[in-house]
């Protein structure tokens, strides 16, 4: 959860303010324009004297006040020249921080001196200090830490900024929030069924309708391939969907498609037993599709969009997928299972092809942490980026510029199809030994998307483990790609 509740605009002058802690930016390239007339301007002014502060990115002087602004602190913004929306946002991140170092429970921002110049650097700034806020101690039962938290920031004000971008910020990191929480549960809470009930509480908004399917139903819908990798788990897997009609409704909608396993234990073809728990973050991409549903409940965009989510454990069992079975997916193609452990790609085939058939989208993205391959390639530090469409390609790189969440293009060349052709049946769940592995995956999920221009996120390298921007939580997961997909829905209403 975000410890910040409440972002707020408020019209005052900043010496009628009543606050825990006010925060005031100073650029490095000019002398410090003090916006205080009272007394404490001068103690400020002599503070940042005696501490030779030179407005260096990150650094800080604080000052103690009086009753109406019991703290002050002068943030350091570097130079303007370098000073970015991801600057802003990486600093108000380490803003939020420093305030909850402080244990304070208000925090006021002076807005005119924070070099934010335009409304998307105000909003990236207001994003980094309420996703910065965000902890996760639900299972933590020492009352002191779990109080400690509470008992930080609740509210932030804003003198003199535009309260609807502040608004939107809010609701973009409280999906980033809600990413996070679901991923960070332990797969013995959220399991599919947990997922689902999660969905349709938010789908209970204006202009979206809920439809979940049960993994019994899937062999007669002809969704063999998420049918094999739900066989050996009892709890029971889930296809969820939420219709959102924002736009017109001739319109035909743009989707979204999330792997939502809950934990891979990799099946018959068992993973080692070290991090394995990590394996509860396997349900991520799904993360994404929650995270926007949330934001595009709040927001109501103009624009119809198909939410998807293929959701059920990997796991071993004696009626469990077995290397060398072939079933039949959603699309007719049929799959020699070569390794139960490479299940994300078979659940996202029906999801992908059953969304393509139903929907007719104009436009699909998947997100999944679909390959341990992504990190060889990428690291932690940006998704794998895959389509089969250079525009949709580009839109994709244009909003992950906007938002730094960070993505990074591999290719789909035909030739890279010749390695998934199967032996016995049309294709093979993996490729060529340990080459080209994020690849091969996407170039597998390409065979289920028809003719729909469709990219494919492999977020896991990103949806855990990255501590960097400062916004990234100490530990768990990270709701990456929520702010990037809503940024790519509104760049799509004309
Ligand atoms: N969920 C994993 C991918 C993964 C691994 C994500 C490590 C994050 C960290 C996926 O289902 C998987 O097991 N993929 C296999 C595919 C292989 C068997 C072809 C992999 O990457 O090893
Ligand atoms: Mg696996
Ligand atoms: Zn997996």
């Amino acid at each position: 959860m975000a410890q910040i509740k409440e972002l707020k605009n408020i019209r005052k002058d900043i010496n009628e303010v009543h606050t825990d802690l006010l925060i005031v930016g100073s650029v490095k390239t000019k002398k410090f324009s003090n916006p205080l007339k009272s007394s404490l301007g001068k103690t400020l002014s002599n503070a940042i004297k005696v501490e030779k502060f030179t407005g260096k990115l990150g650094k800080s002087v604080k000052i103690y006040g009086d009753d109406k602004i019991k703290r002050i602190a002068v943030f350091g913004l570097g130079e303007t020249k370098k000073y970015d929306s991801h600057t802003a946002r990486d600093l108000g991140a380490k803003i939020i921080k420093y305030a909850n170092s402080l244990e304070t429970k208000m925090l006021t921002i002076d807005t005119s001196s924070m070099g934010l110049s335009s409304d998307d650097d105000l909003g990236a700034f207001a994003e980094g200090l309420v996703i910065g806020s965000y902890e996760f101690l639900d299972y933590k039962s020492d009352k002191k830490e779990v109080a400690k938290s509470s008992n930080t920031i609740v509210k932030a004000e804003f003198i003199g900024a535009n309260s609807s971008v502040l608004q939107k910020a809010f609701v973009l990191a409280e999906g980033v929030a809600i990413a996070r929480d679901v991923s960070n549960h332990p797969a013995n809470i959220a399991n599919p069924t947990y997922l689902a009930n999660t969905v349709k509480d938010i789908a209970k908004a204006d202009n979206m309708k809920y439809k979940v399917f049960d993994g019994s139903e899937f062999e007669k819908m002809g969704m063999g391939a998420f049918y094999g990798v739900a066989r050996g788990a009892t709890t029971p897997a889930k296809m969820i969907i939420v219709e959102y009609n924002g736009g017109k409704k001739a319109e035909k909608p743009f989707a979204l498609v999330g792997k939502g396993l809950t934990f891979d234990s990799g099946g018959i073809s068992l993973k080692p037993g070290a991090n394995m728990d990590e394996m509860k973050f396997d349900m991520c991409g799904s993360a994404v599709v929650i995270g926007v549903l949330k934001a595009v409940a709040k927001l109501q965009p103009k624009i119809n969009i198909i939410f998807a989510i293929g959701s059920t454990e990997n796991m071993p069992d004696g009626d469990a997928q077995r290397p060398g079975d072939i079933v039949t997916a959603y699309n007719g193609k049929t799959i020699e299972i070569l390794n139960t452990d490479a299940e994300g790609r078979l659940v996202l085939a029906d999801v992908l092809a059953y969304v393509t058939d139903k929907y007719k989208p104009v436009g699909m993205l998947d997100f999944a942490t679909l390959t341990g391959a992504v990190l060889i390639a990428l690291g932690n530090r940006a998704s794998g980026l895959m389509g089969n469409d250079t525009k949709l390609i580009k839109d994709v790189k244009k909003s992950s510029e906007t938002t730094g969440e960070k993505v990074w293009e591999l290719p789909l060349w035909d030739e890279y199809s010749k390695e998934i052709k199967g032996k016995y049946a049309d294709l093979k769940n993996m490729g060529e030994g340990r080459l080209a592995g994020t690849i091969a995956a996407g170039i597998f999920l390409k065979e289920f998307v028809g003719e729909t221009p469709w990219c494919h996120l492999d977020i896991a390298g990103t949806a855990w483990g990255p501590k960097e921007p400062s916004y990234q939580p100490k530990v768990g997961a990270t709701g990456v790609a929520v702010r990037l997909v809503y940024n790519l829905l509104e760049n799509r209403i004309k």
